[in-house]
């Protein structure tokens, strides 16, 4: 069985802080694109699949008979999510999307300020977002997701504990909290915004996301991902649990039998060439340890010490008791598992750097 992801790079409008490769909507560059992306799809893929993510860009603003075509082959309880932004879909296309076996989907709401929203480019505002989760669930979605971000330009503590606070009243099973970062090549890269709030803010804000989510039913499971008991995403599980899968599309990143690799992001280059990943690479056994430790932590359960023993030979406490130590007040152990604490998961980036 696999799991799947799917590049989209199409959006009606480049955010002010993306670096994700997308291009403008259209037809004609929606039909080659799917033609490639099919050409791909029989190449690599050859089992059921148990996980599906299209994310993007923007999946919604291709129209739905581009999807009616693929064949997918599901295994038992398979999960496929669809990323859809608010101001592009109705509740025809969201039946649609349910037509052809899409169970879950991402929505990118990003805030729910309409001055901030405006602020960083997004082509909808408040209530358009709020519509969309609506007709989501209309059209009978019942493991929904939601994208916000922190730390934009001109956000007060207050603005941001009232997006996460309406986030928790529109009966949407999942949320994700993303730390604003300026991208190089960005708008916002080559022109620094003004009133971006300071470090000391952006993480009391984390920690606000952690205090009012918790509360209200939505369990931190991993660094930036909030869900309701057994709402977490399996595809993502996938990626944190250092487990295979497979990428198709423009600028998609895959790990197949023990290899990295990503395709161009040149779309000329992607529609002559769509089965040949640009760059792949064997990982070494040390590798493959690092990977699974960086992806592992920050999961909020952590790792288990002994599935780690198994699957990498390596005693965890004995090979890394100096970063143990060192940030001992950072980890936690129970239940015969090692896991970062909230203000561990704050920090991970100085923590994992420890661990090459
Ligand atoms: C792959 S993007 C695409 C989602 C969808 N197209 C949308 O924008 O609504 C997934 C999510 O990453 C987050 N994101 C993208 N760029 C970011 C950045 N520079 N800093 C923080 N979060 C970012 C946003 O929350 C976005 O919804
Ligand atoms: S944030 Fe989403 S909609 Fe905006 S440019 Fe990036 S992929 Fe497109």
């Amino acid at each position: 069985m696999s799991s799947l992801y799917v590049h989209i790079p199409f959006c009606v409008k480049k955010c002010n802080y993306c670096s994700f490769i997308s291009f403008p909507s259209k037809k004609e560059a929606f039909e080659l694109y799917f033609g490639a992306l099919k050409k791909e799809f029989e190449h690599k893929v050859k089992e059921k699949l148990k996980t599906i993510y299209f994310g993007g860009g923007t999946p919604s603003v291709v129209p739905f008979e581009f999807y009616k075509s693929f064949k997918f082959d599901f295994a038992d309880e398979y999960e496929f999510t669809f990323e859809i932004n608010p101001s592009t879909v109705d509740l025809k296309y969201l039946k649609n999307l349910r037509s052809i076996g899409v169970n879950r989907l991402s929505i990118g709401v990003q805030s729910f300020d309409d001055t901030i929203l405006k602020s960083i480019g997004r082509i909808h505002n408040s209530s358009q977002a709020i519509e969309c989760v609506k007709t989501a669930q209309a059209a009978g979605f019942d493991n929904i997701s939601i994208d916000l971000i922190y730390g934009l330009p001109n956000q007060t503590m207050e603005l941001w504990q009232q997006s996460l606070q309406k986030a928790t009243t529109l009966g949407v099973q999942h949320i994700s909290t993303y730390g604003l970062k300026i991208e190089e090549g960005t708008h916002f890269g080559k022109n620094p915004p003004k009133g971006l709030p300071d470090e000391d803010l952006c993480a009391d804000m984390y920690l606000r996301s952690v205090e009012v989510l918790e509360k209200n039913g939505f369990n931190l499971y991993e660094i930036s991902n909030f869900a309701q008991k057994g709402k977490e995403s399996r595809h993502n599980m996938t990626y944190w649990e250092n487990n295979p899968y497979i990428a198709l599309g423009v600028s998609a990143h895959g790990y197949q039998d023990g290899s990295r690799y990503y395709n161009t992001s040149d779309f000329g280059k992607y529609l002559k060439n769509p089965a040949e990943p640009e760059f792949s690479e064997k990982l070494t056994e040390d590798e493959i340890l690092t990977e699974g430790i960086f992806l592992g932590l920050r999961m909020k359960k952590g790792l288990s010490l002994k599935e780690f023993k198994i699957r990498y030979n390596v005693d965890f406490q004995e090979k890394y008791a100096y970063v143990l130590n060192k940030y001992k007040d950072f980890f936690e152990q129970k239940n015969g598992r090692i896991s970062l604490t909230t203000q561990g998961l704050m920090l991970s980036n100085v923590i994992l750097s420890e661990f090459i």
